[in-house]
């Protein structure tokens, strides 16, 4: 068992009432899996995120990541973890602007305190698996919006994660470069990486082989979708 959430909820407080984002979540997910979280806005979906990723700490539950339970981990060991084990690709794309596509995927490596040169060949090596080997120099405003979302993989698989979490990878994107993105998704969990996806667009959850609704900060439906099978020509 890769992640496992046990009875998890996140509540805030806002003034005398109790938002209830998240209301005793139950899930477990095997390596390997892609999942793909849909439901309505405000259902939780995000902040289900952010607690599996140990970005948020949950009020009551309890997580384990690799058989180990992280929900009482300090900032700090958080940080530590998922420096480690996750990556996490926002719908903003979150890149640092005014820095080469080649310093932002190296940036998680700076923290991991890879060395210098084993830094630049890993990341170079990362932006060439998502088809930017040609654009390491340029910043992010000398990409496209396809290209950015493409370089923040980059950065999220850089040090080689066990799980890679994305809360609307395609959200901001047309649909050439969304495409291109969810021909990612597909090749890099059919390369063995785990993949949690928020999505409301019901094309790109179907490139995921399990799909789990959200609904008031519940789990109303998980379930296995068949995959598709490959046409031959
Ligand atoms: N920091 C916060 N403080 C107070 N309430 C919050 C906070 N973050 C989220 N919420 C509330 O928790 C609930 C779940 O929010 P969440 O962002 O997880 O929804 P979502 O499913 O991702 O929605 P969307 O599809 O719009 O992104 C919402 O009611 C939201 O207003
Ligand atoms: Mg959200």
């Amino acid at each position: 068992m890769l992640l496992s959430l046990e009875a998890v909820s996140k509540h805030y407080k806002l003034g005398d009432t109790t938002i209830r984002a998240l209301d005793s979540i139950t899930i477990k997910v095997d390596r390997g899996e892609f999942i793909a979280i849909m439901g309505p806005s405000g259902s939780g979906k995000s902040t289900f995120l952010q607690v599996a990723s140990t970005l948020a700490v949950p009020t009551k539950g309890s997580i384990t990541l690799n058989d180990r339970e992280i929900s009482s981990y300090n900032e700090v060991e958080r940080a530590r973890l998922r420096n480690k084990y996750i990556g996490f690709v926002f719908q903003q794309f979150n890149l640092l602007p005014r820095t080469s596509a080649l310093a932002n995927v190296e940036l998680p490596l700076i923290y991991a305190k890879v060395s210098v040169s084993e830094r630049s060949k890993r990341a170079k090596a990362m932006l060439e698996l998502v088809g930017l080997g040609d654009r390491l120099s340029n910043a992010p405003a000398q990409l496209s919006g396809g290209q950015q979302q493409r370089v923040a993989i980059a950065r999220a698989l850089v040090n080689d994660p066990d799980l890679i979490f994305a809360d609307e990878p395609t959200g901001n994107l047309d649909t050439k470069s969304g495409d291109d993105i969810k021909k990612l998704l597909t090749k890099l969990n059919n390369q063995g990486r785990t993949i949690i996806m928020v999505t409301h667009e019901p094309d790109v959850a179907e490139i995921a082989k399990r799909l789990v609704l959200f609904r008031d900060g519940k789990i109303v439906s998980d379930r296995q979708q068949r995959k598709r099978k490959a046409v031959k020509k």
